[in-house]
């Protein structure tokens, strides 16, 4: 996959903050689901962009480097973002411990979310599991306007497929939930489904996020119906704010370094 940062724009201005957590419990089978209270970021939060979250709680201990998590949904309104995370290591072990009242370290809203161009008539998203965070807010911020949303979420088994509710709360005018334990999320069959649906009346953009096959298959579709592809793109992050150069998309030994996911990214064009 070749991944070109997108056309520059301005670079979002983070903050910190210490936000009271208002909800972190379970969340379907395998995922926990974090309210936050964040006015500041909730009011600048675009879709595809990311926060990162400190799991020490001072004297307590744990990981001191923050972990990056997408904001899946925001309420600029209420003042709180919304975040999904799979707990799979010391990290978010420790983020899994907070209760209701505590209050968690985050800074956001980081990096380069989606480019939905205005004259967009029709959007597909394509997600596989936790990587479906980082889409629900275009559905989100797309509610209510001229474009039409289709997305698919993609995931082991129906306990794993993410977003599909809130897809068809901001109005997505088709969502298609495919499993590998229903056989419906190979590439195979999904590619003749979406050609079957969309080849007459086609996306003209398609954002992808949580999986390399769906992002071929993403870039594949792309070129069949004319579509830009974007995808999101996951790293190691210890600062996520371009200081530390650990997220680098490429080697670090050539004469020019390649771009941050990060700064430049997460979201990236997929250029074949
Ligand atoms: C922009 C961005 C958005 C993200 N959004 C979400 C989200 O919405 N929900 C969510 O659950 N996770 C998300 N992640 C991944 C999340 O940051 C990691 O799962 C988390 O940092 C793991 O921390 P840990 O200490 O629990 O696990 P670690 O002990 O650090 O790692 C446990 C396992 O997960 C792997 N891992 C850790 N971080 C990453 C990563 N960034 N990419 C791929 N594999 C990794 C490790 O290699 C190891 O196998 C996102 C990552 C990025 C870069
Ligand atoms: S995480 Fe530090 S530069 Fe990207």
């Amino acid at each position: 996959m070749i991944l070109e940062p997108l056309a520059p724009a301005d670079r979002p201005v983070p903050t910190w903050c210490a936000a009271e957590v208002l909800v972190n419990r379970h969340h379907a089978d395998r995922y926990q689901h974090l309210r936050l209270a964040a006015p500041e970021i909730a009011a600048a939060a675009r879709p595809g962009q990311f926060v990162m979250l400190t799991a020490a709680k001072g004297h307590a201990g744990g990981p001191v480097l923050p972990r990056p998590m997408a904001i899946y949904s925001w309420d600029a309104g209420e003042g709180v973002i919304d975040i999904l995370y799979a707990v799979v290591g010391d990290g978010t072990r420790a983020l899994a411990t907070f209760t209701p009242g505590e209050r968690m370290v985050v800074v956001g809203p980081l990096g380069r979310g989606f480019d939905i161009q205005p004259d967009t008539g029709k959007v597909l998203l394509v997600g596989r599991g936790i990587g479906t965070c980082s889409l629900t807010g275009v559905a989100q911020e797309l509610a209510g306007g001229p474009a039409e949303v289709v997305a698919v979420t993609s995931g082991r088994d129906a306990g794993a497929v993410i977003g599909a509710d809130l897809f068809r709360t901001h109005g997505a005018a088709a969502v298609r939930a495919v499993t590998d334990a229903e056989g419906s999320s190979g590439v195979e069959r999904l590619r003749a489904d979406l050609c079957r649906e969309l080849d007459e009346h086609p996306p003209q953009q398609i954002l992808t996020c949580g999986s390399d096959r769906l992002a071929r298959l993403s870039a594949e579709l792309g070129a069949r119906w004319g579509a830009t592809v974007q995808v999101s793109v996951e790293a190691h992050m210890a600062c996520g704010l371009g200081y530390c150069h650990g997220c680098a998309t490429g080697p670090l030994d050539g004469p020019l370094e390649s771009p941050l996911v990060c700064r430049d990214g997460p979201v990236f064009r997929l250029a074949g």
